[in-house]
């Protein structure tokens, strides 16, 4: 065979089975409405159940935690608090001044968690949570110096919301025992403990016992709560009042809640439920945990990519299995995935004979970060020039322009798959709730947050389209306010803590 047609089979070899792939993780209408209606099953099951931390038990749905929030602010708090967010790749301390007027004033120290503390396997929950001590101290000592001046009777302590945002056995507004690590943590001696202690520990031993964590919440409720303040009750573009319902994040991880009524959450001690009730309180907000819908994969379909990322390189094996097909961190995991697969059947980068002489960053789990994967999905440049550069850089990865070609085809799929799954909890909460027709003309509004949702090209208009063919259909579509509610969990935590 001349090299010409050579050339030509392969490129075709190479475009067939990109085709093949991009099929098995499409999402369509049938596949939109059996999910939707399996999250509903599976929410109203997870209502009922009472052991929160078993979510991985078939039939006992999703973990469903109550969050002991009970209403929801309108812009009109005040105060000033501090906030505590633990997020999958960052930490953050802050001080937050809430006007009263739905705007705030914030100062904060964001600290990059370092590697050690996510990647090395002997790092105690101690040795974690003394970091997290330090950084505080470090931020009271920018920006609240006068706090470690003040001795005795003159300390005046002041109350902290912890957004922790990994799934809690959450037992009160301020306390909650860790279920398990999700995203890159892997500290096993923190599963069972009150994390709300254990950080309360390190602020006591760091000098900081002004400082009082009165709040534990998710980052989703704190974007949900931050998302309530800052919108107050504002108009919509078309002059309708909408009503906030959900917060929701597509970052790292993902996960959303909203408020359900609380003669519906069996899983409450009746003696609660009914001290609630009796106390005019009708609604909690419910921490979904969604990434751990269908762990069983009864619904969700399964590439051979997504079991082996979940089986061999994802920290929390057989948990979490709708997050790792949605959020940023599995999005570049997944083309990594394929790409060494499409390479050992010979299909590409045949510069490199075997697996072993494939530049070491393409053989290394969770190398690939979505941020490339969001330049190679819009790049229209000349021979996909920009793909070229983002992979040389990235991977030290040569490509051909064929192989530019499908990698853009595989990214592509792969982020439609999430974006189509995300409008899934999205529907099945509106459906739940009837919020669609509460009004007349059934306004609503998702406060969200995440890089994904916030910088991935498209995204937000890829969920929109999902969302029209999902079981709302496009009328329940228009009716949809996305608004991003950017570092939500900071303003959420501390207005959890105003009420504490
Ligand atoms: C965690 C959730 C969190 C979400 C978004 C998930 O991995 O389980 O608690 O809300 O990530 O950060």
């Amino acid at each position: 065979m001349s090299f010409e047609n050579l050339h030509k089979v392969n490129a075709e070899a190479l475009e067939d089975a990109v085709v093949e792939i991009c099929s098995s993780l499409e999402v369509d209408a049938a596949k939109l409405d059996e999910l939707t209606a399996y999250f509903i099953e599976c929410m109203e099951k997870g209502l009922n159940n009472t052991s929160v931390g078993e979510e991985k038990t078939v039939d006992k749905g999703l973990p469903m935690i109550p969050t002991y929030v009970t209403s929801l602010p309108n812009g009109t708090e005040r105060g000033v608090l501090l906030a505590a967010d633990l997020g999958g790749t960052h930490f953050r301390v802050c001080s937050v001044t809430l006007n009263g007027d739905g705007t705030f004033d914030m100062q904060q120290l964001k600290s990059k968690i370092p590697e050690e503390y996510l990647n090395d396997k002997d790092v105690t929950s101690e040795e974690l949570f003394s970091y997290l001590g330090r950084r505080t101290r470090a931020f009271v000592r920018k920006h609240h110096p006068e706090l470690l001046k003040s001795t005795g009777e003159n300390i005046k302590p002041l109350k902290m919301g912890f957004t922790f945002s990994y799934p809690i056995d959450q037992t009160s507004l301020s306390s909650g025992t860790l279920i398990r690590w999700t995203k890159s943590f892997k500290i096993e001696d923190t599963v069972g403990k009150d994390v709300v202690r254990l950080y309360q520990e390190q602020l006591d031993i760091q000098g900081l016992s002004m400082i009082n964590v009165v709040a534990l919440t998710n980052d989703t409720v704190g974007t949900f709560l931050s998302h309530c303040y800052t919108s107050g009750a504002r108009p919509s573009s078309a002059g309708e009042i909408s009503e906030p319902v959900i917060g929701c994040i597509f970052g790292t991880g993902t996960n959303g809640c909203y408020m359900e009524d609380i003669e519906n959450i069996k899983k409450l001690p009746d003696e609660l439920r009914t001290r609630l009730l009796h106390e005019g309180k009708t609604q909690m907000c419910i921490n979904i945990e969604w990434g751990s819908f269908d762990n069983e994969l009864k619904h969700l379909s399964a590439t051979k990519y997504d079991i082996d990322i979940d089986q061999k390189f994802s920290p929390n094996p057989g948990y979490h299995l709708f997050e790792k097909r949605i959020s940023g961190m599995y999005l570049g995991e997944l083309l990594r995935n394929i790409l060494v697969d499409l390479h050992a059947r010979g299909l590409i980068l045949g510069q490199y004979r075997n697996y072993d002489q494939l530049p070491h960053r393409l053989k290394t789990p969770f190398q690939l970060c979505s941020e490339v994967l969001s330049r190679i999905e819009i790049d229209d440049s000349t021979n996909l020039r920009e793909t070229e550069l983002s992979f040389l850089q990235s991977l030290r990865l040569p490509t051909t322009f064929e192989e530019r070609k499908a990698i853009q085809n595989l990214v592509r799929s792969i982020t439609r798959r999430s974006a189509y799954l995300a409008a899934v909890p999205i529907a099945a909460i509106l459906i739940k709730t009837n919020a669609l027709n509460k009004r007349y003309h059934g306004e609503v509004e998702i406060g969200f947050d995440g890089y994904v949702i916030e910088y991935y090209p498209g995204f937000r208009s890829m969920l929109r389209h999902a969302l029209a063919l999902s079981p709302i259909g496009t009328e329940g579509e228009r009716k949809i306010h996305l608004r991003l509610a950017k570092d939500g969990s900071g303003v959420g935590a501390a207005l959890c803590a105003l009420v504490a």
